[in-house]
């Protein structure tokens, strides 16, 4: 194929150069130019309106009514934690991100999917530019997919991913994974942003013209951001990360941006021998086994997607140096160091001169703002070294004044904790159940307006 020209464009004011130089010639901002193609799809081609209008012509407009609304066709995975994520199964012509670290468990969840997508008479492709086809056939057979009729493609030239794709036109095609593929239109190696970017451009516009659904893996940087998948965020209908530590052998796929469905759900697995398997009823995976209740523990109910879990956070309070540590594994560090001040103002527990840490067990990641109570409630625990009673569980946003804030559907989380046997809850006023309504059997319930209040209600359950 014939090289096209091309060009470096700068990010933060389209300006162009013919050559790669660290300092834009145009705004002067350092390390921002990035290669294009000329014509291709980048902003700096989108500069020049006028010039389409001249080339093209311009386009005939319809309003929204004029429309016919069709709603998106659907083919389930028959993988049920991975539909949940999907909202309901793939799209034809929907482009799909995958994120997670290596070694997570990219490659054995997708060979899964198209297996199956495949014995339900789908054609699928699973192109692979990180191992070889007889190592994604050893998975395979691993798998227990001895039969499996999977087309298999090793190849990481975009031009030749493309022309077999359109010759074969599949329902559904992997690319495992979008870093290892290349263009030679640019001369960028393999896995910069610039030909991350014009290789997913490439196979969403093929997606969008066949209706092939495509899947695109991306790896994460050791940093914690995906090296190139994360510009790929906003090209893409569907975005999904796997989190969990890769020591536990549970995992979780997170929706974060999902055109055809609803986000922050979830779908959990287990890796196990023969692949990962879908974990139905996961409310109380996250929980350790204490014999005894132990100082800086505390139950949260999270509610992920749809569904409530039960979630152990664990603080550590200790004597820190001249400059104390504020860490948080799966919480938000600096709401950590919010709470902590909240802790001081208003409840008048002081850790400034403490270490504090923090963790949410098993690996998952919360984001929500209802995690604040159990968390300040851990950590008081473990700087007075005294447990939570036994079956002890909290919930509930509290703000910069101290106040203690209901959480979505607090009722759910409530019957959830109930239903798996936790007896003492210290939630938000709102989220509790009203006088004379029905109570929830076996829980008794605290309910707070304020942290002091909440810091008593605890002081009095010792
Ligand atoms: P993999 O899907 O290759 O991860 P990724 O594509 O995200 O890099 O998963 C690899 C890990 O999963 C590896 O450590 C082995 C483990 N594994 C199992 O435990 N059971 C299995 O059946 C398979 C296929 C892999
Ligand atoms: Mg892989």
């Amino acid at each position: 194929m014939a090289k096209e020209k091309t060009l470096f464009v700068c990010s933060e004011c389209g300006g162009t150069s013919p050559k790669w130089l660290g300092k834009c010639p145009s705004c002067g901002a350092w390390n921002t130019l990035i290669e294009q193609v000329a014509g291709g799809s980048g902003p700096a081609n989108n500069r020049f309106g006028t010039q389409y209008a001249a080339l093209a012509g311009v386009s005939e407009l319809a309003t929204l009514s004029e429309i016919e609304a069709t709603d998106v066709a659907r083919t389930p995975t028959g993988l049920d934690e991975l539909d949940r994520v999907l909202g309901g199964g793939i799209v034809s012509g929907g482009v799909t991100l995958i994120g997670g670290d290596p070694g997570i468990g990219k490659s054995t969840l997708l060979l899964q999917a198209v297996d199956a997508l495949q014995r339900a008479g789908q054609n699928a492709l699973y192109v692979t530019g990180e191992e070889s086809g007889a190592q994604v056939a050893l998975r395979s057979r691993r798998l227990g997919l001895d039969h499996s009729q999977v087309q298999v493609l090793a190849e990481i030239q975009l031009e030749k991913i493309i022309a077999t794709l359109d010759a074969t036109r599949p329902a559904i095609a992997v690319i495992d994974s979008i870093q290892t593929v290349y263009s030679d239109q640019l001369t960028s190696a393999p896995g910069s942003v610039a030909q991350v970017r014009e290789c997913a451009a490439h196979l969403t516009r093929f997606a969008k013209t066949s209706g092939t659904a495509v899947v695109l893996v991306g790896h994460v940087t050791k940093e914690g951001a995906l090296a190139g998948p994360r510009v790929l965020e906003h090209m893409v209908d569907t975005v999904l990360y796997f989190e969990g530590d890769t020591h536990s052998s549970f995992r979780l796929v997170r929706a974060i941006k999902n055109r055809f469905g609803a986000v922050n759900e979830i779908g959990v697995f287990a890796m196990t021998e023969r692949g990962l398997k879908g974990v139905a009823n996961p409310s109380a995976i996250f929980l350790s086994q204490h014999a005894e209740p132990v100082p800086g523990s505390v139950v949260l109910v999270t509610l992920e997607g749809t569904r409530p879990m039960l979630v152990e956070i664990q603080a550590l309070v200790d004597n820190g140096g001249p400059s104390p540590r504020r860490l948080s594994v799966g919480l938000d560090r600096d709401r950590l160091a919010m709470l902590l001040a909240v802790l001081h103002r208003h409840a008048g527990v002081a850790c400034m001169d403490q270490d504090v840490f923090v963790n949410a067990v098993g690996g998952v990641r919360i984001s929500e703002p209802a995690a604040d109570l159990a968390v300040m409630l851990a950590i008081t625990s473990s700087l007075r070294g005294k447990p939570l009673p036994r079956g002890f569980i909290a919930f509930g946003e509290v703000g910069l004044a101290g106040e203690v804030r209901p959480a979505p559907r607090g009722q759910e989380r409530l019957r959830e904790a109930a239903k798996l046997g936790f007896s003492v809850a210290v939630v938000p006023k709102a989220n509790a159940p009203r006088k004379g309504t029905k109570e929830i059997e076996g829980l008794t319930i605290h309910a707070v307006e304020r942290i002091e209040e909440a810091m008593d209600v605890v002081r009095r359950l010792d």
